[in-house]
């Protein structure tokens, strides 16, 4: 294809889709990103120059959608609808209509897209909504391959595994159409290697012993100095438990080497000794040797239990790898929250992404906590594109 590939992104939120495709090195221009929330729109807009069109996806209709001439489309729709603590409601939750609608909008149009690509939480694959979208695909002639990944199987020491449907009709094909309408748990550029009769797609999402260490994704600068420019949020009411937490808990720790904050005050990115005292046993707890961590969610900082990890901050801690701490020994580690600009280096966002300074820090955990890896995303994307030979 000689012109660059017209993308359109819904559910934009802070650009991780747009991040990908610019990692991936695809010759591809985002016409048009949707998105509701105005905060998201306006960390998207400081980033890439673009705002997003602010308004409900819902409303769009199929000739609205036909004049953009988009070749690809990218979704990432909300995942609460599939999530256990989202009550599973499915295709019964209102946030999961907007995207059943855009799908059965894709059924009117004159110029559907020729590839789509679909984020969303593990479980969203046996779910009603996930039949809803096999259909319309399969009535509008497309082939589908689907992936459960995490960060963990491209080196990034981060624990997010999330479901993703690449989809595309005719004249495209993938590069191995062996894999055409599966579900497989290894990326692309391995089951590449692989015929349809190769058993060694195994369930590997949380192979974690080439990663890089947490160390390699931390803030170097004194983070007291963040703390005059974000002194919005207080400590005053952090909880214990959220209603968002996504997967359980497990921590490997070793020699500490680095990462301290000053101990003077209590520091914003210092865990409040009283909520160690309450939720100790539940945290979890990584040092900056560790090689996992677990998913940040967008309830992060407002919530500790379930939420994302907690590091370790103390010099004179050694822990045994798999050994987990006393709850008794933990006040004395220094347990501090990742920092925003560290979740994004472990979402593998570009360094120059950044926040407007308007943004909360409570709002910033909440957008990356709704964001995804790009160092899943743009191989996928790549894979997604890419001719076969
Ligand atoms: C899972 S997040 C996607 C985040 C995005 N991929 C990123 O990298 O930040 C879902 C996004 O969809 C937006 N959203 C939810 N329902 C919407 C709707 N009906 N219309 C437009 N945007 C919606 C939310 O504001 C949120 O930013």
């Amino acid at each position: 294809m000689e012109e660059p590939w017209r993308i359109l992104e819904f559910y934009s939120g802070i650009g991780g889709m747009r991040y990908s495709l610019m990692k991936a090195g695809i010759r591809g221009e985002v016409v048009e990103a949707f998105d509701i929330n105005d905060r998201a729109n306006d960390v998207y807009e400081h980033n890439f120059g673009h705002r997003p069109f602010q308004g409900n996806i819902q409303t769009l209709t199929a000739a609205e959608l036909d004049k953009y001439r988009a070749h690809a489309w990218f979704l990432s729709p909300p995942c609460q609808p599939y999530t256990r603590q989202g009550l599973q409601k499915d295709s019964a939750d209102a946030r999961a209509v907007s995207f059943i609608k855009i799908l059965e909008l894709m059924l009117h149009m004159l110029h559907p897209p020729l590839s789509l690509f679909v984020e969303n939480v593990v479980g969203f694959e046996v779910s009603d909504t996930h039949k809803q979208l096999i259909n319309v695909l399969l009535k509008l002639g497309f082939v589908t391959q689907e992936y459960i990944l995490s960060p963990l199987q491209f080196g990034i020491p981060y624990s997010r595994p999330r479901y993703f449907c690449l989809a595309k009709r005719e004249p495209l094909s993938f590069q191995n159409p062996f894999f055409n309408n599966k579900l497989l748990w290894t990326p692309p550029e391995r089951n590449l290697l692989m015929d349809s009769n190769n058993h060694s797609n195994e369930r590997n999402v949380e192979m974690q012993f080439f990663c890089e260490p947490i160390r390699n994704f931390l803030e170097t600068q004194n983070l007291r100095d963040q703390q005059d420019c974000l002194g919005i949020d207080s400590h005053d009411d952090f909880n214990g438990s959220s209603a968002d937490s996504e997967y359980g808990t497990d921590d490997v720790g070793e020699e500490v080497k680095g990462g301290t904050i000053s101990k003077n005050d209590v520091p914003i990115y210092t865990v409040p000794l009283s909520l160690i005292e309450r939720w100790g046993s539940a945290m979890d707890i990584v040092f900056p040797e560790s090689k996992r961590c677990c998913c940040f969610t967008k309830s992060y900082y407002r919530y500790v239990k379930g939420t994302g990890s907690l590091l370790v901050t103390s010099q004179n801690i050694k822990l045994e790898p798999e050994e987990k701490p006393e709850v008794s020994s933990l006040k004395e580690k220094a347990l501090r929250f990742f920092t925003p600009r560290e979740v994004a280096n472990l979402h593998s966002f570009p360094a120059d992404f950044n926040f407007p300074s308007h943004i909360s820090l409570r709002q910033r955990y909440a957008l990356l906590g709704n964001s995804l890896s790009v160092a899943v995303v743009a191989p996928l994307l790549h894979y997604l594109f890419a001719e076969p030979t």
